[in-house]
């Protein structure tokens, strides 16, 4: 019987970070409920982390629907106590200037990355402060601390998703539970439509999944509340030395 004392939650885990996250944190020996809406991709990634010997459950689960969270989600939740982790890691880009942006894009990028984060947290945090040693890690942005031109739907999703979070830290963290936020420079993932190994000076999502698995294996008494972070390769970025501001899409 699976009670969740070593069970994480991690959201978006049908490919890119979420994959990353989901196979190092197997591999590390977590247990994981995989959420995300593509059961296919799901349930590749399942199977790997079940080779490891891991416990592993999947749910089809939209983040940006509050009933989905309410439904499939909640069942996959249903059986546990408690939860050892949380990565809060579903999220979509959508990079336009205001004039572009259409009022949908900016409804499906709030819904996603704002709402998605509000009604996950809503669902875990009861059962993550059950446990004695819990861990959030959230995957925000380095969108949540600079505001880059040309994306200001997803740098005021990302700069909410920030606001939220560390509210919630606030609210948890007397009950022992450490909330670490991310704030990755570019990922080499699908994110908005791009192909793995296209950007290949950027971090990659084994790379944040390595990271990630480090954050919960941190001492109890360290807590990790902001991470930026970048490729040292990687020439773009708010972080970087070498920022360039007026950098091209192709560049990007
Ligand atoms: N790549 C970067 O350069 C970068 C940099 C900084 C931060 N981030 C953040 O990292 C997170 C992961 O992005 P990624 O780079 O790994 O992109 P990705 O390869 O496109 O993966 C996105 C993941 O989020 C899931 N997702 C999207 N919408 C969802 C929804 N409504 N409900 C449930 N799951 C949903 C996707 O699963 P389904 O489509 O199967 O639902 C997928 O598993 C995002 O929050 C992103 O903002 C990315």
């Amino acid at each position: 019987m699976n009670d969740g004392s070593n069970t994480v939650l991690v959201t978006g885990a049908s490919r890119g970070i979420g994959r990353g996250a989901a196979l190092e944190l197997g591999r590390a020996g977590f247990d994981l409920i995989l959420w995300a809406r593509s059961v296919d991709d799901l349930n590749e990634v399942a199977s790997t982390c079940r080779e490891f010997g891991r416990h592993v459950e999947i749910a089809a689960v939209d983040v940006s629907n509050y009933d989905s969270i309410m439904t499939a989600g909640a069942a996959s939740l249903s059986s546990l106590k408690s939860l050892r982790g949380l990565v809060l890691n579903a999220g979509i880009g959508i990079w336009n200037s205001l004039d572009a942006v259409s009022v949908d894009e900016w409804q499906k990028i709030m819904s996603t990355n704002v709402d998605g984060a509000f009604y996950t947290l809503k669902m875990a945090v009861p059962l993550l402060t059950n446990h004695s040693f819990a861990q959030i890690v959230a995957v925000v942005s380095d969108s949540a601390a600079y505001s880059y031109a040309n994306r200001p739907a997803y740098c005021a999703s990302k700069w909410g998703m920030r606001g939220l979070v560390e509210a919630v830290r606030r609210d948890v963290r007397p009950r022992g539970v450490r909330v670490t936020q991310l704030l990755p420079s570019r990922v080499d993932t699908h994110f908005r439509g791009k192909t793995p190994g296209a950007r290949r000076d950027s971090l990659s999502a084994t790379d944040v999944g390595s990271l990630i698995t480090m954050i919960f294996n941190l001492p109890k008494r360290i807590e990790v509340r902001e991470l930026p972070v970048s490729a040292i390769t990687s020439s773009y970025g708010p972080f970087e030395e070498l920022y360039v501001e007026n950098a091209t899409e192709a560049f990007q």
